[in-house]
């Protein structure tokens, strides 16, 4: 077990070798008050079981048919877990003990924003659809982002999915009106709009009165 110094959280990463799980563990060793204390994935021969003891907080960005097995171990560990992994059911971590859950379809503060602005549009407006665009190695359709932003304007959104190599993460929230449309629009142009919002979970989560919290607004 690794000894952190007094007030520093020990931190782990699961999907530490994947797209966000690389920059998450830059992020960790950049930051004075975490210490990144175990990188777990497939791809670097670790599994999570094998750094659970060192850390006091686990980040997971795997992928969706591992999310909640990881996270169920986490929990069993008596470790927090902040999830950013999508196309998994949250809900079916509602009962569960031992440490908290907090999980986020998305991180970047402009996406949170666009969710915000969408659902206030969606009380105005009668019609509204959702374009999602992301990177061809995403796994899920539509987006955890979309799904979450469609809940949010009330429901009956149709959701539409584009799976192209060149792009990253990209939302447009399209709302019309007799002879007007609005279009609410965010670009994730690098993972690392990603990186506040993860941390600011990972200092908050051990403190959370209630589990599992969902959406990153929750903590702003
Ligand atoms: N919430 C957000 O803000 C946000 C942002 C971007 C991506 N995502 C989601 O995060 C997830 C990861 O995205 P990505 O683009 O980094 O994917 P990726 O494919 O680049 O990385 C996933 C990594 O997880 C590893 N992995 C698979 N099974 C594992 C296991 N059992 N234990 C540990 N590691 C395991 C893989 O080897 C891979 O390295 C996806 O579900 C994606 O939709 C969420």
């Amino acid at each position: 077990m690794s000894d952190a110094a007094p007030g520093v959280l020990r931190v782990g990463v699961s999907g530490a070798a994947g797209r966000v799980g690389s920059a998450i563990c830059a992020a960790v060793e950049a930051a004075e008050d975490l210490e990144l204390a175990g990188r777990a994935d497939p791809q670097l021969g670790v599994a999570l079981a094998d750094i659970l003891g060192d850390c006091d907080v686990v980040v997971d960005f795997t992928t969706p048919d591992t999310a909640l097995e990881n996270a169920q171990a986490c929990l069993r560990a008596g470790v927090h877990v902040v999830i950013g992994t999508t196309g998994f059911d949250v809900d079916a971590l509602r009962d569960a003990e031992g440490a908290n859950v907090f999980a986020a379809p998305n991180f970047a503060i402009g996406a949170v924003l666009m969710m915000r602005f969408a659902a206030e549009a969606a009380r105005h407006m009668p019609k509204a659809e959702i374009v999602e665009l992301h990177h061809d190695g995403k796994l899920d359709a539509p987006s955890g982002t979309a799904k979450r932003t469609a809940e949010l304007m009330g429901g009956d959104v149709p959701i539409h999915s584009v799976r192209l190599p060149g792009l990253v993460a990209h939302q447009e929230v399209i709302l019309g009106d007799v002879g007007q449309t609005l279009t609410i629009r965010h670009d994730t142009t690098s993972r690392e709009s990603f990186m506040p919002g993860v941390l600011l979970a990972v200092r908050r989560v051990g403190d959370l009165d209630e589990s599992p919290v969902v959406g990153l607004e929750r903590l702003l």
